[in-house]
């Protein structure tokens, strides 16, 4: 889109900070005595918050990585979801947490688990920055969520518009400006 634009801070670096601590020390007391953790990042929204989360989490663990992509049904308003780029390493008898960015209508986080559950991981949980609870289309929850949020167009933090603004340090909102009076 070629709307014009502003940004405003809606989460900042250092609450973002904070909160990824207390949430890792949650997930390393889930996970203590574990061997070895797999810790899964859904690209590609997770990768800011995957990064920071695992520096926190002190356990022995392991990176991996899954991308895929929901395609909407106008018919049955159900969503089918992809694996457009399948992990490297087997999960099997393993302990994962799975890492996203936001669940938002919640059809690829669910979907997402109902897969690697049927891999038979020994144990398996779900990490998520955001949540947007109202726009919930599928009954998930994640175990673990950093901030509950309500229906805005969030960016940043890994999280895109069109592509762009995953590298900015904070979460923020996107204010178009013929929206404002
Ligand atoms: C976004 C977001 C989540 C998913 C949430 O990913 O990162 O993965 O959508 O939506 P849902 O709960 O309605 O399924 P997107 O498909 O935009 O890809 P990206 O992570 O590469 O930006
Ligand atoms: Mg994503
Ligand atoms: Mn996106």
């Amino acid at each position: 889109t070629d709307r014009p634009y502003e940004i405003e801070t809606f989460i900042s670096a250092k609450q973002i900070a904070a909160r990824v601590e207390t949430l890792a020390a949650e997930i390393t007391e889930h996970f203590a005595g574990t061997d070895k953790l797999v810790v899964i990042g859904l690209l590609r929204g997770s990768f800011v918050f995957i990064a920071d989360l695992i520096r926190e989490i002190h356990l022995p663990c392991e990176v991996d990585f899954l991308e895929a992509s929901s395609y909407g049904n106008e018919t049955t308003s159900s969503r089918e979801v992809r694996i457009l780029k399948d992990l490297r390493g087997n999960i099997g008898g393993r302990d994962v947490l799975v890492v996203e960015d936001i669940v938002d209508t919640g059809h690829t986080i669910s979907k997402i688990m109902e897969m690697l559950r049927a891999r038979g991981p020994r144990k398996i949980a779900c990490c998520a920055m955001l949540d947007k609870p109202s726009r919930r289309e599928v009954d998930v929850k994640a175990d673990w969520c950093g901030f509950s949020i309500p229906d805005e167009f969030v960016i940043g933090y890994g999280l895109d518009f069109a592509q762009s603004h995953r590298n900015l340090p904070y979460i923020g909102t996107v204010k178009f400006l013929d929206d404002k009076k």
